[in-house]
């Protein structure tokens, strides 16, 4: 997986065969302590990725066996927080994927411009890279002012950095080029100022934006959408999980309405298939008909 950083190698030494099983057992205990003692619920998430990234908190921190880390979470305070944080991948950019910015620009954008108020929501938004390019496009298209954008993601940190707005000036480069290849008509440069180390972004940019903690597994709806964002996440839920949050976007969305995936997203195979159009196929856009 891409947004994977954690390298197998440096963990096959705890990844014995042999503790396999009860590893996996000692797994679903943890996942159980974090849901039952702080209602935080990683038991469908893909197991595989999960793992990793026990196993890898473990040898960061010289733990010898996945019981001790429960021990750790569950009594000393604080420690939870660093597991949480290894169980959010916030890898991000702005202009993801840039062909989707420039498909949501060109076919979406469109069939928006007669609505009075549109709501846009960025489930697991990170650190807000989507949304701080999403309200730059829709400056750039004159919609800004009657657009209501939802941000939100599970990781409280991440939401924090998100409503901060500021980012390493080294990703310029990058982002600039995302930004340009989505179909951008500005120069870039004018949407934000800098020091020596960041790129502060402007906080007209934030005026329509409402940063809230959300978790798409335990907390429900809390408002109907004309658009739906959520890329990049349900790519470490199950296929049961899936079809949960499914659930909760075709709750959310209003009929016509668009929902917009990660690029190795696709609700092809789940039963919400039939009542989504793929609008915009190449680029995991689908409208809701139903
Ligand atoms: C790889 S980032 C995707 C960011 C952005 N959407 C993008 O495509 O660049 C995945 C985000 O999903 C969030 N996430 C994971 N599980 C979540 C959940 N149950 N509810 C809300 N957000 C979740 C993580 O905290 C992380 O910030």
């Amino acid at each position: 997986m891409e947004m994977d950083p954690i390298v197998d190698q440096e963990l096959i030494e705890l990844d014995d065969s042999s503790t396999d099983e009860l590893t996996n057992m000692e797994i679903d205990l943890l996942l159980e302590g974090l849901y039952r003692w702080y209602g935080f619920d990683f038991r469908q998430y893909v197991r595989a990725s999960l793992r990793r990234r026990v196993l890898n908190r473990m040898r960061l921190d010289r733990i010898p066996t996945v019981t001790a880390l429960l021990n750790l979470v569950l009594h000393e305070p604080g420690y939870v927080d660093r597991l949480l944080g290894d169980f959010s991948i916030k890898v991000t950019e702005m202009f993801r994927d840039p062909s989707f910015f420039r498909a949501f620009r060109y076919n979406v954008v469109p069939q928006l411009r007669h609505l009075s108020e549109i709501r846009i929501w960025h489930a697991g938004c990170a650190t807000g890279e989507e949304v701080y390019s999403m309200a730059i496009l829709l400056q750039e298209e004159g919609l800004a002012d009657r657009t209501k954008l939802y941000a939100t993601d599970m990781n409280e940190k991440a939401i924090e950095a998100a409503k901060r707005g500021a980012y390493p000036l080294k990703q310029m480069q990058t982002f600039t080029k995302n930004y340009l290849d989505s179909g951008g008509t500005n120069s870039f440069s004018e949407y934000y100022t800098t020091d020596h180390k960041q790129a502060y972004f402007d906080a007209s940019l934030r005026e329509h934006v409402m940063f809230a903690q959300h978790n798409l597994v335990t907390d429900g709806s809390f408002n109907e959408f004309h658009v739906i964002l959520c890329r990049n996440v349900l790519i470490y839920f199950d296929a049961a999980l899936q079809s949960q949050v499914h659930n909760l976007f075709h709750g959310s969305l209003s009929t016509g309405g668009f929902l917009g995936l990660g690029s190795k997203e696709s609700i092809l195979l789940l039963h919400h298939a039939s009542v989504y159009e793929e609008f915009v196929p190449t680029e995991r856009i689908y409208r809701k008909m139903r």
